[in-house]
């Protein structure tokens, strides 16, 4: 069932306010308006502010996966040049938070949980100093040798349930496997994965008196006081976070991590500005990772391809007490029939670094698997992958039987077929050859669940005719400052060259931060609230609704009254606060954005390389904001889809648990050379019940099932089915 405007609000067709508008400043592929400053090296970063008297800090991890600190030698180091102060404070070894909640799990005096935990600070003048000392400093543990375990297969790991992740169960999933005229059980499994931001986490800390002010590079501002506060003992209140650039985040800095609170705890005990700046060895070893998992999934189909039962069971892992999972079975609940079904998550205690939130946690990594049995299970039932997708398409969600907000998988399902030519593929493997090499074509479904956070703006329009926007929300390189200002410009009827956006600042309103592809559609209906609320204030001095007032360069009129913006505000500015938070649309309906992977590979005949040769997307999520960074996330997806299904591996050392691949020269995101020219397709949809703006998240979208796309692709190509991610070539030859 789709969901119209007409059925919301009873208006008589699906267009809204902003599809009235002279304008039409919303959905342009317009620049971002900070890029030049990027680009030119002006904008700047959490680690580049400088401020008088500020020292620098470094990081000291602990060598060893589990035991105590007994001795850490201090003054060996703190005699050496320029060093001023070794901190290992309780505060500070506590574990990073993610985004869960806004509590640090409680955690004794320096016990180390996992391998590489920082365990102190050391602090000099100079940076080359704090180094020399760090490396230097000695520290000696109890408790290192005892037997901890490291591989979520392991049988001392203890395996639970997590808290927040309930199973879904429907009728009698076993009975339907029996019943099934196709059946699959397959066992997939998908390796760790890092969120790599090309920025490193790093933070600047400042005390003035007793308030806090922390140049970090972080997602969610107005929560991450909340954690930082919890953290020292100190009142939300009593701490600014400063943010207006932050170069990626993809989940790595939804919560504060260690650098944070070494820095504001090193800045109190010094009496002067700390900086902490984590190499990118130290991202890699102590920021979240995605977790690994062992999926095993079963798909029960009748004779017409229909699904008549589903289980999708993981196997996940975390370090014990930590409440993330990751969410594998989240869209699977949601985006296929099979009323017989049975999908539940599980997570195994073992000690790696903490793992939470990684670019679109759960579909990532599930879809990408779902995506693949579903290939598996056309191939039985010798149904065109395409079809099968389009057969299997619930009219509501099955067990719940809440109906969808909006759906344009089958239009992304035909609409990218169209775009890649994929009339031309053969049902059959090993049925094409260009040279030395074996070309095939693969596609899968996309989907990730619409969610929003409540958030504030504020909206001034001065009284010279300009627009200010202001809210904490991030901008963390998604296009957050110009889609703000297209909101803003559209509602208010003035060019975007009036419109200023001003972000990253926990001084001004509480937006919803950026993550979890929120971030557009919730701050961004806070704006529009705000401009709604401008737009009543004008229409009554021209004696008319704020929905008939009609705004277009500056000149606002109803009817035959008209009136410049600057004669009516009459030399006040006017501001207004908007707010939105998730209503009662979020519990009517299962509200998702989908799309739909095609994918043509080569794969070696005589190496098994795989050659990504041409990938489109087609996504519907809402009204687009902005075609230029929507189609930019969406390609980013598409990438992070390659490294999923290519090249991207955190790998473990189990005798120890360290992480042996921990930088960009061997963990390997994919490079130029592994991309294609991607194609990606935006379909124009409007969902009513997803927010005011009618949009969805899009940020995410574009990895949820893209590797599966790949791998269905090779199988396509040369018979080789590989169910254990990623697809490197000593698995397919
Ligand atoms: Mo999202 S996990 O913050 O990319």
């Amino acid at each position: 069932m789709r969901m119209t405007l007409a059925d919301m609000y009873n208006t008589p067709d699906e267009r809204n306010l902003l599809d009235t508008m002279k304008q039409g400043i919303i959905g342009k592929p317009l620049d971002r308006p900070e890029g030049p400053l990027k680009v030119t090296g002006t904008a700047t970063y959490s680690a580049e502010y400088k401020l008088d008297g500020c020292v620098e800090g470094v990081l000291v991890l602990a060598d060893i996966p589990q035991g105590t600190v007994s001795t850490i030698h201090r003054d060996d180091v703190v005699a050496m040049p320029g060093v001023l102060a070794v901190l290992a404070d309780e505060a500070m070894v506590r574990r990073s938070t993610q985004g869960t909640s806004g509590k640090a799990p409680a955690q004794d005096v320096q016990t180390v949980d996992y391998f590489a935990q920082p365990v102190a600070l050391v602090v000099a003048e100079t940076f080359e100093q704090a180094r020399e000392a760090a490396l230097a400093l000695k520290i000696e543990y109890e408790g290192a040798g005892n037997p901890v375990p490291f591989d979520p297969e392991s049988a001392d790991a203890e395996v639970e349930t997590p808290s927040d992740s309930k199973p879904v169960k429907g009728g009698d999933l076993e009975q339907a496997m029996r019943d099934a005229a196709f059946a699959i059980d397959v066992d997939y499994d998908t390796p760790g994965h890092a969120s790599a931001a090309m920025e490193p986490h790093a933070t600047i800390a400042e005390w003035q008196d007793d308030r806090l002010i922390l140049r970090g590079s972080y997602q969610m501002l107005a929560f991450n006081v909340k954690e930082i506060a919890d953290c020292l003992s100190i009142s939300p209140k009593k701490v600014r976070i400063i943010a207006p650039y932050v170069g990626g985040g993809f989940g790595s800095k939804l919560g504060i991590t260690h650098e944070a609170v070494a820095a504001a705890i090193a800045a109190k005990e010094l009496g002067r500005p700390v900086r902490v700046v984590m190499t990118r060895q130290q991202v890699f070893q102590t920021v979240m990772r995605r977790s690994e998992t062992r999926q095993r999934v079963r798909l029960a189909a009748d004779a017409a391809g229909k699904l008549i039962g589903l289980g999708h069971e993981a196997l996940v892992s975390n370090l014990p007490d930590e409440d993330f999972a990751e969410p594998v079975t989240q869209a699977t609940e949601f985006l296929y029939g099979g009323e017989n079904r049975l999908l539940k998550v599980e997570v195994a205690r073992i000690c790696r670094m903490t793992a939470g939130s990684v670019r679109a946690p759960g579909e990532a990594v599930g879809m990408q698997v779902l995506e693949a049995a579903m290939d598996e299970l056309a191939e039985k039932a010798g149904l065109d992958p395409v079809e099968l997708r389009k057969r299997n398409l619930p009219a509501k969600v099955p067990v719940e039987g809440t109906p969808y907000s909006s759906r344009m998988l089958v239009e992304a399902l035909e609409q990218g077929a169209a775009q890649l030519g994929w009339d031309r593929r053969k049902p059959s493997p090993c049925q094409t050859r260009e040279g030395d090499w074996w070309i095939g074509m693969g596609v899968a479904s996309a989907a990730r669940v619409n969610v929003m956070i409540p958030a504030e703006a504020r909206v001034t329009l001065n009284a010279d005719g300009t627009a200010l926007v202001e809210t904490d929300q991030t901008d963390i390189g998604t296009g957050t400052y110009a889609i703000l200002g297209q909101i803003a410009g559209e509602m208010l009827g003035l060019p975007i060259s009036k419109v200023r956006v001003v972000l990253g600042d926990t001084s001004l309103p509480a937006g919803a931060g950026s993550g979890g592809s929120f971030g557009a559609i919730s701050t961004g209906s806070a704006v529009m609230r705000a401009c709604e609320a401008i737009r009543k204030k004008l229409g009554k001095k021209l004696g008319c609704e704020g929905d008939a007032l009609e705004i277009t360069d500056g000149m606002a009129s109803h009817g035959e009254k008209q009136c410049s913006l600057i004669d009516l505000l009459d030399g006040e500015d006017m501001a207004e606060i908007g707010s939105i938070k998730p209503g009662k649309t979020f519990k009517d309906f299962s509200q998702a954005s989908y799309g739909a992977f095609f994918a043509e590979v080569g794969v070696h005949a005589f190496t098994g390389e795989v050659r990504v040769r041409r990938m489109t997307g087609a996504f519907g999520f809402g009204r687009v904001l902005n075609a230029k960074t929507a189609r930019s996330q969406c390609l980013g997806g598409m990438v992070w889809g390659i490294g999923s299904a290519l090249t991207e591996e955190l790998a473990f050392d189990m005798r120890d648990g360290h992480l042996v691949n921990h930088d960009l020269a061997e963990y390997h995101v994919p490079v130029h050379a592994d991309v294609p020219a991607l194609d990606v397709i935006l379909l124009e949809e409007r969902d009513a019940a997803a927010s005011p703006l009618q949009a969805k998240g899009v940020g995410e979208l574009g990895i949820c099932g893209a590797a599966g796309a790949i791998a269905n692709a090779v199988y396509n190509a040369c018979g080789v089915r590989v169910r254990s991610f990623p697809l490197t070539l000593d698995k397919i030859i």
